[in-house]
């Protein structure tokens, strides 16, 4: 039999006050989190939804020694800018508060005390890396090297990521510190570990228990991870940014981010619900539903249940419901290399159009699979679903009663057959998309919303209201039940299009949210004035969608060029060698294409003595006309070489910029020919 609940704790991942937030983040995990609450909500479900900013870690600090500032200062700055956001695209947590807060520190603190005190914690004294320039032990991302699962070169020390496994420092093999880029020494530190491997028979119970109701990729990882056989894991850190350790042996230790993160969830829900709060996490009739991404999920379906279990007073999560990763046309996103979609820029470029994004985001969301976003993706979504079925609609049924009935609904008559069968299927699908929502599968109730739309649509098209002439009542009674399916879109839209739904709301002078209400035909009373508030969407041409494509464009070449590493030094050299070189000014007096040579251009030289023939592999750059008369830096006792049967007599010096185009070395001021280079 399944578990009633009377209430759902909720939660969307902390992320990392270290940077702004991009589609990635919204389509894998807030933007499911969100309509899944929503959804809820509607249903009438007492729900509390939390979330925050995870405010400790190595990714502060390096984001701190990257910008120059303190930790603080990063995590007030990046907090301020990810809570904007979430708010602009309507994500609707109850709270969304921040790991920095003395009450976060304090709740940490106690409950590491607790399995401290129950003997839960293994004192362990182990060699770590330490980086003797920077004076400071390696911990996380501290240090990067060889993931031993994959062979990625670029991992961190707690986790590859592109296999997404869990590491220690330990394991990589070609361990470097990002601090100073020195490799690192190992020497001894003592820190404080959950014995994960002792605890390993209890949490394979827990996730077994979850075989058919956890999302299969999220099931398939811990039991791989069981598989491999747990091992202790230390909660402990010896960094100087994070929560003190509440023990005296500890100067100088903070505890592991991954331990008081989502400690944060429910200091959250204290700080949300106050005297009311504990029946969110430890009355057995509460739901606890984790949305993390994938390379979350060990932290919450092992780690954090672990903590939980040793600590005894909390309940586990029911579900936890990870996403895999979107990419951005084609690559991977990717904050250092600016390939990413950051909301702050969409909402300037797009005003007012964040369920466009949210659609599309869904539409095409990463829920089993990695999906990949892109500019046309985006556009059809909008141009073909949103606009051309639910925008048109609504927008017909609307402008028509405008137009045919002074803004109010018209009366409805009798039911046709052909009504009754179309509204039969309707009613239908409020369920339909509810229990995709409640099973996680957001594309699926996403189409199926749509479905509605289009049944709607063809409705319409099939009646033709707009050429009934002579039987007013049958035409009052289509529009009737046009603007009846419109007021359940407003219903069956609140999950995923809130800016929408609120519109048509507006429009329709219908303000309820309530689930309960949809597959009902009576929702709007004869004569209620309607208001036409404008289309709900615009369709997007393809200039804009040009320009986006082109902006990828651009950053793509700018990686390129920035990847264009500066060649290393060359062997060492005495200046007897350079003297040996003998550079001089010249004028080139003479150039012309060689004959069968894509590549050559003969040029002569004014050298101050003669005129020489340097033959020189510009041809592609320059166009001989254009160089005639240029004062040039040539190297002049280089021993004559052939080339397509022709001595060059000595070698002109180019500069070699970053995308391959060449520049001459030119005297800054007009000197004479024969000059000396030294
Ligand atoms: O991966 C991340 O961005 C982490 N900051 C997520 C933490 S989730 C939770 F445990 F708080
Ligand atoms: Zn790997």
């Amino acid at each position: 039999m399944s578990k009633t609940f009377n209430r759902t704790t909720v939660t969307a991942a902390l992320i990392y006050a270290n940077g702004p937030i991009h589609i990635g983040h919204l389509a894998g995990c807030y933007i499911p989190a969100d309509t899944y609450v929503r959804y809820l909500r509607a249903k009438g479900h007492d729900v509390a939804f939390v979330s925050g900013t995870d405010e400790h870690g190595v990714p502060i600090t390096i984001k701190a020694k990257k910008e120059g500032v303190s930790p603080q200062e990063v995590v007030d700055k990046y907090y301020t800018i990810i809570k904007k956001s979430f708010e602009d695209f309507g994500i609707g947590f109850d709270i969304y508060s921040r790991t920095s807060k003395p009450e976060h520190h304090k709740l940490s603190q106690e409950i590491f005390t607790t399995l401290y005190d129950k003997g839960n914690f293994i004192e362990e004294s182990s060699e770590q890396y330490f980086d003797e320039v920077a004076n400071q032990f390696l911990a996380d991302r501290y240090i990067t090297g060889t993931c031993p699962v994959c062979g990625n070169e670029n991992a961190y020390g707690d986790q590859c990521e592109r296999c997404g496994t869990a590491l220690s420092p330990m394991e990589l093999k070609n361990p470097k510190s990002t601090l100073s880029g020195s490799n690192p020494v190992k020497k001894t530190t003592t820190n404080w570990s959950l014995p994960l491997d002792k605890m390993q028979p209890a949490l394979e119970e827990y996730v077994g228990s979850h075989q058919n109701d956890w999302k299969s990729n999220v099931y398939g990882q811990c039991q791989s991870w069981l598989k491999a056989g747990l091992l202790p894991r230390a909660m402990t850190r010896d960094l100087d940014w994070g929560i003190k350790v509440p023990l005296k042996n500890a100067e100088g230790k903070v505890l592991y981010v991954w331990f008081d993160a989502p400690i944060g969830y429910i200091t959250f829900t204290k700080e949300l619900k106050g005297q009311d709060w504990e029946k969110y996490w430890k009355a057995d009739d509460t739901k606890i539903v984790h949305f993390i991404g994938k390379d979350n999920i060990v932290f919450h379906c092992l780690i954090f249940p672990a903590m939980l279990m040793a600590e005894g007073s909390y309940q586990l999560a029911d579900n936890v419901p990870a996403f895999e990763f979107m990419n951005l046309e084609g690559d991977k996103i990717s904050t250092s290399r600016n390939w990413a979609v950051w909301l702050h820029e969409y909402l300037v470029e797009f005003p007012d159009k964040q369920d466009v994004l949210r659609y599309a985001l869904s539409a095409n969301g990463p829920e089993n699979k990695d999906s990949d976003f892109t500019w046309a993706d985006f556009q059809a979504r909008n141009n073909n679903e949103l606009v051309a079925i639910f925008g048109n609609f609504v927008n017909r049924a609307v402008v028509l009663t405008e137009k045919n009935y002074d803004s109010k609904v018209p009366p409805r008559g009798e039911l046709t057959d052909f009504d009754k069968l179309m509204l039969e299927q309707l009613a239908e699908m409020p369920k339909k998309i509810g229990e995709s929502l409640e099973n996680f599968r957001f594309r699926e109730a996403l189409s199926s919303f749509i479905d509605v739309c289009r049944i709607g649509n063809k409705y319409l098209a099939e009646t033709e209201p707009w050429k009934i002439k002579d039987n007013p009542e049958r035409k009052a009674s289509i529009l009737n039940i046009g603007l009846q399916i419109a007021a359940n879109l407003s219903i069956l839209a609140e999950p995923f299009l809130p800016f929408t739904a609120q519109k048509l709301r507006d429009m329709l002078g219908f303000q309820t949210k309530d689930w309960a209400k949809a597959g009902n035909f009576d929702l709007l009373a004869d004569g209620q004035n309607i208001q036409n508030l404008g289309l709900l969407f615009e369709k997007i041409e393809d200039a804009t969608m040009q320009a986006q494509v082109q902006k990828l464009l651009d950053t793509k070449k700018m990686n390129e060029l920035e990847n264009k590493k500066v060649s290393p030094l060359k062997e060492e050299i005495q200046y007897e060698d350079f003297a040996k070189m003998d550079i001089r000014v010249g004028t080139i007096t003479a150039a012309e294409k060689m004959p069968k040579s894509k590549k050559l251009l003969k040029l002569n030289i004014n050298d101050g003595l003669e005129n020489r023939t340097v033959l020189s592999g510009i041809a592609e750059h320059f166009e001989p006309e254009a160089i005639i008369g240029k004062q040039v830096c040539f190297l002049a006792n280089l021993a004559p070489r052939k080339m397509m049967g022709m001595d060059s007599q000595g070698m002109i010096l180019m500069a070699e910029n970053q995308d391959g185009s060449l520049a001459f070395l030119e005297p800054s001021k007009a000197v004479w020919n024969g000059a000396m280079v030294n």
